[in-house]
């Protein structure tokens, strides 16, 4: 048996955050110190505290953090997102078909409406890094670069929105980017009141050159100021991986703030940095898992899928997990040039239902079995989301035995489901019992998805 030791990161070993109770139990605390040696009323008038104090309690312990109160992001963000593919390609002239300039994005959004992107979902196009000039107007505002971007960002906006798209955009909270180019701080109004004028819709908010005691303080301010603009911009955030070296994120503070955070390093390319992602979020998703939901999701980075570097079993397995993890689904690939079965497997309706499902739950890690993990996400409608990878990256396709009685939430298929199997390739495995015995064929690296869905009886009780 091969173990796959879990890489610990230089932020592995996040804990519960311990920032969101202390102002209950230190109120609680005065309460009782002041109680002793009081009149009859001033008893009657701590009890009532007390009372409030208890409501409050299971007020804030029955409902869930609250989100961003924007209306945007109930579900994952769906799209495309320039940096893992192009990066800072600015050399227009050796490279005129990828460098970061407005055709890129023109090009982009007209495949995306042909090719079926739209229609699946993928509805973003967004700008990452190194789109401004290196200076700012005389009003002090952000300008594109003149040469990269002759029609300016409204223009492209403008193009964007009229193929029903939306158009996103990069800037920082600190001094610069992490590319150099000017960054947002001290102009965190100036920059939204611009983005809202040019019309863009999300607004990807990196943290490099930025104090990280300051980070809260910015990520707020530039919330706020986003909100005040009265345009819907969904609010990406790289709050807590810019913290996490520090200071343990709080994460209900991240989600009143933000539509979504990136926690974990920047994906690259190649397996061992999607495998680097699960394992961090797995790692960390007691804390991770319950700040999750409609408005506000954990960010584990973009799809690499239809590039270079994932086999397709590791690209099926990129897929599936991001759908598990309730993650926005942000490709960087080239769309103009991309494989046929990357396609496919990027716009596989069953994998986006996952994603997209209403109930917002994150899915976690349940277990690790000869080098398989096991994990689930709940679904709406009485069902579950199964993703079983197989960590083993040696020989050939292995054996799974699927049963469902070994399941965490086995009482839920009790006495029967319906299992399908999406990946790695379609399947109705139809009804089981908890102990009928399937076997799944997974190839090394590779994932097999499924969803189980509770039998009800025809009076529509379940069994
Ligand atoms: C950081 C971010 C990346 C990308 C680059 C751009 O590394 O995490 O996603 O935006 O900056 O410079």
């Amino acid at each position: 048996m091969i173990h796959f030791k879990v890489r610990l990161s230089k932020w592995a070993g996040l804990h519960q955050n311990k920032e969101t109770t202390p102002a209950f139990l230190s109120l609680h605390g005065s309460v009782e110190t002041v109680c002793s040696g009081q009149t009859r009323r001033d008893h009657v008038h701590y009890r009532m505290m007390i009372i409030y104090l208890l409501i409050a309690v299971v007020w804030v312990s029955v409902h869930p953090v609250q989100a961003l109160d924007n209306g945007l992001a109930l579900t994952p963000t769906m799209g495309w997102l320039h940096w893992e593919r192009f990066m800072c390609n600015i050399d227009c002239n050796m490279d005129p078909q990828n460098c970061i300039r407005e055709e890129l994005y023109m090009q982009m959004a007209d495949v995306m409406v042909k090719e079926g992107w739209l229609e699946a979902g993928y509805q973003y196009v967004c700008i990452d890094d190194c789109w401004p000039h290196h200076q700012r107007d005389a009003q002090g505002r952000l300008q594109a670069d003149p040469k990269r971007f002759p029609s300016g960002i409204k223009k492209l906006a403008d193009y964007v929105h009229s193929r029903g798209l939306k158009l996103g955009i990069y800037a920082d909270v600190g001094s610069m980017t992490c590319g150099g180019y000017p960054g947002s701080l001290g102009y965190y109004e100036t920059d939204a009141k611009t983005f809202a004028e040019w019309g863009v819709d999300l607004l990807k908010f990196d943290g490099c050159y930025m104090n990280w005691t300051m980070l809260g303080e910015g990520y707020k301010n530039m919330s706020r100021a986003l909100n005040q603009t009265g345009r819907s911009i969904v609010y990406s955030c790289e709050w807590p991986l810019y913290e996490l070296p520090f200071h343990e994120p709080n994460y209900t503070a991240i989600r009143e703030t933000c539509n979504h955070w990136r926690n974990s390093e920047d994906v690259y390319d190649s397996w061992s940095s999607v495998k680097t992602i699960l394992d961090w979020t797995a790692t960390n998703q007691k804390i991770l898992t319950p700040a999750a939901g409609p408005g506000g999701w954990n960010d584990p980075d973009m799809l690499v899928i239809g590039n270079f570097g994932l086999s397709h079993s590791q690209q099926q397995s990129q897929m599936a997990l991001w759908a598990i993890m309730a993650a926005p689904l942000l490709m960087s690939n080239d769309l103009r040039d991309i494989c046929p079965k990357s396609k496919e497997l990027l716009q596989n309706r069953r994998i986006i239902a996952i994603s997209q499902d209403p109930l917002g739950k994150q899915g976690y890690r349940t277990g690790t079995v000869d080098s398989f993990e096991m994990w689930e996400r709940p679904l709406s409608g009485a069902g579950l989301a199964l993703a079983i990878l197989n960590r083993q990256e040696i020989g050939g396709p292995r054996a799974f035995p699927l049963t469902l009685a070994t399941l965490p939430s086995w009482q839920y298929c009790n006495p029967k489901c319906n299992v399908t199997q999406i990946l790695p390739s379609y399947q109705e495995l139809g009804v089981q019992d908890l102990f009928s015995k399937q076997i799944l064929k997974i190839n090394p690296s590779g994932t097999a998805l499924l969803t189980v869905t509770q039998i009800q009886d025809y009076s529509g009780n379940d069994y």
